[in-house]
């Protein structure tokens, strides 16, 4: 195991009704000005917007609101919510929704101090010492902006979809009603099952070795997601398993899964250029990319991939031919992403087999390197094999 820092200090208010503490918690958390930051309407729909402005309203905090986060959102909202900001002196951001509305929410909050093109910092990634706070209320499963330190904004210039991470943006306090997850759309609701289990694979992913810990407690919460997917796409209003796969989003991507370890993030940048080139959903991106990256890395982590078939898909290991047993864990991936309504090849996600050298020249390597990740080092030709393998 190797050495780490771990916090995770984000306060959670989970249950039912807590939209209602809004105005409290951000009151505790030294708001007075907010902005409310939000997507393109199913928060109006639901009713939360209008619970949210009252629980602010009963604790005296004035706000602004910003409405119209698109997925994969984009870089000109954020512009002109830093300009909202600066304008009405906010101090405190409230991201409403999903992913895409907390990532704009955290883009926003860095980019209000920092004295220039908020973009820059999404570019360079350097460190950053300013922040105004944010708290999000969440009403979909699935990234886990809601602790993560991390958001990911599309820049229309050139369709760049990059991430930026700051432990100073992990969200002062979230929210998180699974009541609010009812209404959301199956195909939606697929897709954070889908990120979420990407979110611990990509730390499974890694040659790090004695972490048997984290590994059996990704394991467990890799088996409750699959479990509980099934029963709310039979039930999409069974509370129990919208809280459970609510609070696994959380720990899929809070890092309680990830320390210790060298984590593996490939998949997440060769889907990030899908949605940049075809602004499909982040999640059905990974449904088509996971399994191709785990069928052209298998070969040479053989037991890595027994130890996931076997401890989460419960398959028998053939002692005599590990790599099958490796295969069919990886089938059991496919078959669980088809079977919930994911699509698991380019043709079924509207992606194209001409553009693979396109995808592949964009492919963002840290430090502008030629390889790119840790468990397997990849090459632009073994990613662009891996494109191939979605065909
Ligand atoms: O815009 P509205 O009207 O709110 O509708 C949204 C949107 O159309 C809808 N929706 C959300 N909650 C709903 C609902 N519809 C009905 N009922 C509800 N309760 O769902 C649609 C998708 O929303 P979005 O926020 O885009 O989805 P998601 O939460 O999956 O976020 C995806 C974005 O997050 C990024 C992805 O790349 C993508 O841009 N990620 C962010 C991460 C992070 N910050 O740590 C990590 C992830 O790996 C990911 O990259
Ligand atoms: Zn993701």
């Amino acid at each position: 195991m190797l050495d780490f820092n771990f916090c995770s200090p984000t306060y959670f208010a989970f249950g039912k009704k807590t939209e209602e503490k809004v105005g409290e918690l951000t009151k505790k958390f030294g708001g007075t000005k907010v902005l409310i930051h939000y997507g393109q309407g199913s928060v109006e729909r639901s009713g939360l917007l209008n619970n949210v402005r009252k629980s602010l309203q009963q604790s005296e905090i004035e706000f602004v609101e910003l409405g119209g986060v698109k997925p994969n959102p984009r870089a000109s909202l954020v512009y002109e919510g830093i300009e909202l900001c600066r304008k009405e002196n906010v101090d405190f951001i409230l991201g409403i929704g999903g992913g895409s509305a907390i990532d704009s929410a955290k883009a926003i909050a860095v980019g209000v101090p920092y004295d220039g093109d908020f973009w820059d910092l999404y570019e360079q990634r350097p460190e950053i010492d300013q922040v105004i706070p944010v708290g999000t209320i969440i009403t979909l499963a699935a990234t886990g902006s809601e602790a993560s330190n991390s958001s990911v904004i599309t820049q229309e210039k050139g369709w760049k979809k990059y991430g930026f991470s700051s432990e100073l943006i992990r969200p002062v306090f979230s929210i998180m009603n699974p009541e609010l997850t009812y209404s959301l759309p199956p195909y939606q609701t697929a897709c954070g099952i889908v990120d979420m289990l990407s979110h611990i694979l990509e730390r499974y992913f890694s040659n790090t070795e004695e972490v048997d810990l984290t590994d059996r407690m990704s394991e467990a919460v890799m088996k409750s997601i699959i479990e509980n997917a099934f029963t709310v796409m039979n039930n999409p209003q069974d509370y129990g398993a919208r809280a459970n796969l609510m609070w696994a989003g959380t720990l899929a991507h809070n890092n309680i899964l990830g320390v210790g370890k060298e984590q593996d993030w490939s998949s997440h940048q060769l889907e990030h250029e899908l949605s940049a080139l075809y602004d499909v959903a982040h999640g059905a991106g990974l449904a088509v990319v996971l399994p191709a990256y785990m069928k052209f890395t298998m070969p040479k982590h053989v037991m890595r991939y027994v130890q996931l078939a076997n401890r989460v898909w419960n398959l028998d290991i053939n002692f005599d031919n590990p790599q099958e047993t490796a295969s069919k864990g990886i089938a059991a991936f496919e078959t669980f992403f088809q079977m919930i309504g994911m699509p698991t090849t380019f043709a079924e996600l509207g992606a194209k087999e001409e553009d693979i050298p396109q995808l592949t020249a964009k492919v963002r390597i840290k430090g502008g390197g030629d390889i790119l990740g840790f468990f397997e080092p990849l090459t632009r030709d073994d990613i662009s094999s891996i494109y191939r393998l979605c065909l």
